[in-house]
């Protein structure tokens, strides 16, 4: 058997967490494979909202095994919160949601390090979500990181004494005011919550599971925009969020990746700083925010809006190997007379194609206009009610791409999603 592959091709809150919990009922198991509380995967169902930012978003089914791979960042207090918060809500993760013994522990420290880092950027900070990930990885890739594994070893506290000094070194080098310790005791508390699940050798499990034929979708967070090597850097986050991310963060080889699921909303949102060139700091931006509810999941910060950039999108789509693409949000256009898709940029007077390395250059999207469907499509369930408006528009993104949309979601429930 080969895993899925569900990630955002965009710069995030694209709608994983919805798509990922209506596809679930498909797999057997559910595995995120990088990121960390940065996340935040918005699900609804039977009138329940939730915000899952660590535990895989397959969660709320019983019988699928819930994997946080070795790829992922995890915060001990962050993970204590959403399992606290699941259990008041009847549902016990303790049986289905397994830990990677690899996956590096966020400190309190971390967290400090990243809010004093942002702070020292002052007006070129990148916007992060300051839960501690850049600051993690840079630990993972510099060789000091501590791993959940290493919460079993009797100098799990002496290893953890000895990275908070490492850190508060470097915080001294910065005008910030830390406070490590007032995070510390609900940190260790976290610790013991981490305990009461199965910590496993994830890579062996994950290909154990193919082999026996099991289906596994590999959940990606953040989006393709905002990968560490090929996003819009440095205004990105530290991991590999695109495909390939999955293979390094769960221990699959790319032989074994099946379909690659790539979402993307049918406009385009941004939550934090960097370029975004099809941007509208108007008064279309401010009514795709209002009808959208474009308030970050994690940070509740306004997200910034704009049209479909078709440039960005297949360039996910080639960085990616999509097979099948997911549109979301389509409901949300649904007033709008026109509908704008950039295809291409034009830069100091040239037309390109590509999204450009040097970001600070002034980019002047190129639209091509498409007319409104003017309908709510919002309690659609079939592909013969779209209008044929919406289709024509689908059929651009189809032809540009070369790859054929599967799924249209029209609303945040479980239930407003239509399979083509
Ligand atoms: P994720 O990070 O990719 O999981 O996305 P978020 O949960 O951060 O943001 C997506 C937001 O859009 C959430 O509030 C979802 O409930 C909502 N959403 C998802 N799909 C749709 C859709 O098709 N239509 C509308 N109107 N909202 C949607
Ligand atoms: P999901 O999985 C949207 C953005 C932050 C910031 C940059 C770096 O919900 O789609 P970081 O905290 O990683 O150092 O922040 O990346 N960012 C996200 N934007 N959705 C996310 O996750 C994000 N995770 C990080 O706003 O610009
Ligand atoms: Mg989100």
């Amino acid at each position: 058997m080969k895993a899925d592959v569900l990630l955002g091709l965009q710069w995030g809150d694209e709608g994983k967490g919805k798509v990922v919990d209506v596809l679930a009922p498909k797999y057997d198991v559910v595995a995120r494979f990088q990121g960390g509380p940065n996340a935040g995967h918005s699900l609804e169902f039977n009138n329940i909202k939730h915000v899952l930012h660590t535990i895989p978003s397959g969660i709320f089914h019983n019988q699928i095994i819930n994997i946080i791979g070795n790829g992922v960042v995890l915060d001990p207090i962050t993970f204590a919160k959403e399992i606290e918060s699941l259990e008041q809500m009847g549902v016990n993760p303790t049986e289905s949601l397994k830990l990677s013994q690899k996956a590096h522990l966020i400190l309190p420290s971390h967290r400090e390090l990243d809010a004093a880092s942002e702070v020292s950027k002052g007006k070129g900070k990148i916007g992060s979500t300051l839960k501690g990930i850049g600051p993690t990885y840079m630990d993972k890739t510099g060789r000091n990181g501590l791993r959940v594994g290493d919460i079993l070893r009797p100098d799990f506290k002496e290893r953890y004494n000895l990275l908070k000094e490492k850190h508060n070194n470097i915080l001294k080098q910065y005008d910030y005011q830390s406070n490590i310790e007032q995070y510390e005791e609900e940190w260790f508390k976290g610790i013991e919550t981490l305990k009461r699940f199965e910590i496993i050798e994830s890579e062996h499990e994950v290909n154990q599971y193919l082999k026996e034929g099991k289906k596994m979708l590999a959940e990606g967070a953040q989006g393709s925009l905002l990968d560490i090597d090929f996003g819009s850097y440095p205004f990105v986050t530290s991991s590999n969020t695109v495909c390939a991310g999955a293979c390094t963060g769960l221990g699959i080889a790319p032989s074994s990746i099946g379909e690659v699921l790539g979402i993307f909303k049918a406009y385009c949102t941004r939550v934090g700083a960097g370029p975004f060139p099809t941007e509208q700091e108007n008064e279309t931006g401010e009514l795709l925010r209002k009808i959208g509810h474009e308030f970050g999941a994690t940070t509740g910060r306004p997200r910034r809006c704009g049209w479909l950039d078709l440039v960005a999108l297949k360039y996910a789509v080639m960085l990616n190997g999509v097979t099948a693409l997911i549109m979301t949000k389509a409901d949300v256009l649904d007033t709008f007379d026109t509908i704008k898709v950039a295809t291409a940029y034009s830069i100091n007077g040239k037309v390109t194609d590509r999204m450009p390395f040097d970001i600070d250059v002034e980019i002047t999207p190129i639209y091509k206009e498409f007319k409104g469907w003017k309908t709510n499509i919002s309690g659609m369930t079939t592909e013969g009610e779209l209008p044929k408006e919406l289709m024509e528009y689908i059929q651009f993104i189809e032809k540009e791409t070369g790859v054929p949309v599967k799924i249209v979601s029209v609303g945040p429930a479980r239930n407003a999603t239509i399979v083509r």
